[in-house]
């Protein structure tokens, strides 16, 4: 019979240390008494007070980090609008701070276009994107006149043409392109392949552009693309840009107007402290693209903006020793981090006691306690003996981290905390077991 488990390879020793990931991430810091300080608060405070799981979210480095990229592509002389891709992580809170630098938002669905709603957000500032709109999202957004619908489809523009007729609204729309590049990141997040299901072909692009400018309803201002999530090289959208570019000089031969280029997000962070092109990487690959066509860009930042902004903290239940492995398990599970499951994504675990941080490391498989082995945070990771009751800090957990979470086993959301240097507040409650059941019934005929 074939082996039920996979075979044990020895750690790998390229993993960053404790120290190489803190000197990466100025917003944590480790300190002899205290621990693990995100901005200027203890976690270990945080998790006294407010238990664990929990997401505890840095507001002043989301901010930094903001502004980081804003000053970016305005030192490259870009005429460039952030939407905030609210799906990284959609709290009121965040996007109402993403708001107060300027920001507009990016939204996938009419709850997306709620929430940004209640957040503040005017609708002028928002862009809806996706591949399966509704009629009831569409109608939505024409009725809050929002700033432009990313149409994928010429079905969708089609449907969006009779709607906006019919509500006697004009739809700015922007065609979301397809480049046929491929992002070389993990195959479920790459989007701007051929056969991947988002955007119009390229080659179809400048067809359905004319079409739509003869619509009613409809008014092209421009063209969108999104291309992947967690891009770490330059190349594809490079790539993917210039196709974009040599699309709207050609509208332009064509006699159609061309105001705006939407250049989606995708712009990847190091996890593992891989090298990454960072903001003026992006901002440079955008200049060689379009500082000469006089267009207005958008961007749709996701990831980058909030991910390194976020720990998820964790306790561990116990530790056990099989034949081949020490597991260390902890008290958060797939269900509230989904990442490692579905795209084997690799997320520092830090010690939140500085004694833990520097003690001699073994190997260790880091799992929840959920019952399935893909309930898995980290395998064979080098980390210190971690007792029972000790604290870790899963890292980078700031975006489709909570955004993802499920209550899977019957398990509760985890509480949500930002901090904002020295302060911090609490921003979600745990959700009680209670609500888990609230809103079922059971009918008669089982009772
Ligand atoms: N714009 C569009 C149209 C998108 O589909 C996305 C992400 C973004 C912007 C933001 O991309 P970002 O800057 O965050 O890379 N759950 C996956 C990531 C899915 C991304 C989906 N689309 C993960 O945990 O890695």
């Amino acid at each position: 019979m074939a082996p039920t488990s996979p075979p044990r390879h020895a750690p790998p020793t390229d993993d960053p240390t404790v120290a190489e990931l803190l000197a990466a991430r100025p917003h944590l810091t480790m300190h002899a008494m205290d621990g693990l300080v995100l901005e200027s608060v203890p976690l270990n405070r945080i998790a006294d007070a407010a238990g664990t799981p929990t997401w505890v979210y840095g507001a002043g480095t989301m901010r930094a980090r903001y502004r980081s990229l804003a000053q970016a592509l305005a030192t490259a002389g870009l005429n460039a609008e952030l939407h905030y891709a609210m799906k990284a992580n959609d709290h009121l809170a965040v996007i109402r701070l993403f708001a107060a630098e300027g920001a507009g938002a990016d939204v996938v669905s009419e709850g997306e276009l709620r929430r940004a709603r209640a957040a503040g957000i005017p609708p002028a500032h928002i862009v809806f994107s996706g591949v399966g709109k509704s009629e009831r999202d569409l109608r939505l957004a024409l009725a809050e006149d929002i700033g432009q619908i990313n149409v994928e489809s010429a079905e969708e523009l089609d449907m969006l043409s009779a709607l906006a007729a019919g509500m006697g609204r004009i739809a700015r729309i922007a065609l979301r392109v397809n480049p046929d590049v491929d992002a070389a990141t993990h195959a479920k997040i790459a989007t701007g392949r051929a056969g991947d299901k988002f955007g119009i072909p390229w080659a179809d692009a400048a067809a359905l552009y004319a079409r739509a400018a003869a619509l009613p309803g409809i008014a092209p201002t421009g063209l969108a693309t999104h291309i992947g999530s967690q891009i770490l090289s330059l190349a594809p959208f490079r790539a993917a840009y210039a196709r974009i570019a040599a699309l709207v000089a050609g509208l332009r031969v064509a006699g159609q107007s061309v105001e705006t280029v939407d250049c989606g997000g995708g712009l990847g962070i190091p996890y593992r402290n891989e090298p990454a092109p960072g903001p003026n990487g992006l901002a440079g690959a955008l200049r060689a693209a379009f500082h000469n066509l006089d267009v207005r860009l958008k961007l749709e930042p996701g990831r980058w903006l909030v991910a390194p902004a976020g720990v998820l903290l964790s306790t561990v239940v116990l530790t056990r020793q099989t034949a081949g492995t020490r597991f260390v398990v902890l008290d958060a599970a797939m269900n509230d981090l989904i990442r490692p499951a579905m795209y084997d994504a690799w997320h520092a675990v830090v010690p939140l006691s500085a004694a833990d941080a520097v003690a001699p490391v073994t190997p260790a498989d880091i799992v929840g306690p959920v019952c399935e082995s893909g309930d898995t945070f980290a395998r064979n990771r080098l980390l210190p003996l971690l007792a029972r009751n000790a604290r870790v800090a899963i890292l980078d957990a700031g975006a489709y981290g909570s955004v993802m979470s499920s209550t899977y086993n019957a398990r509760p959301l985890a509480a949500e905390i930002m901090v904002d240097g020295a302060r911090w507040a609490v921003i979600r409650d745990r959700q009680t077991h209670a609500a888990l059941w609230q809103g079922e019934r059971v009918p008669d005929f089982v009772a």
